[in-house]
């Protein structure tokens, strides 16, 4: 994403480091609003075996997701930067193939979840890994990906059948 005119703070991470998080925590806050939202589209249009344990299971991560996506828009705000959480926005820049709207079965739904998931944890822990955010936007990423991990692993299980 490209460079933000910043609001002034005595936060003294310096500025290219700042512009660096603030671009990845946007490219996030998309990433996460669009997953939390393609989860309660499963959560909704699921039908079949495990339904009611699948349905109730996604809830949480729905609620994890808004979280961090707070989190993250906070940390940009903090940074002196502009969160961008606008449906538009979403739309032009999440990093997600649409979620199909003609699919019914749990099953269909958690590999199209699972899909997700994973790709959404594994960009994390590149942006992780990358090291060009401060620290404390990495600590953040590393605990979202634990998250991510952990409902990878919960949709993983219920396929394992
Ligand atoms: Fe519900």
């Amino acid at each position: 994403m490209k460079k933000q005119t910043l609001h002034s703070t005595l936060n003294q991470t310096d500025e290219k480091q700042r512009q660096e998080s603030i671009s990845l925590l946007n490219q996030f806050l998309s990433d996460f609003l669009a997953l939390a939202l393609v989860t309660k589209q499963a959560h909704w249009n699921m039908r079949g075996a495990n339904f009611i344990a699948v349905h109730e299971m996604l809830d949480p991560f729905n609620e994890k997701l808004l979280e961090w996506s707070d989190t993250f828009a906070e940390r940009i705000v903090q940074l002196g930067g502009t969160a961008y959480g606008t449906p538009p926005v979403i739309v032009e820049t999440a990093r997600f193939k649409p979620y199909p709207l003609d699919i019914y079965t749990t099953r269909d739904h958690l590999n199209a979840l699972k899909e997700r998931y994973g790709a959404l944890g594994n960009a994390v822990r590149e942006a992780i890994e990358d090291e060009k955010a401060d620290p404390d936007t990495i600590d953040y990423l590393t605990s979202a990906s634990e998250d991510l991990d952990k409902y990878l692993w919960f949709i993983e299980a219920h396929l394992d059948d």
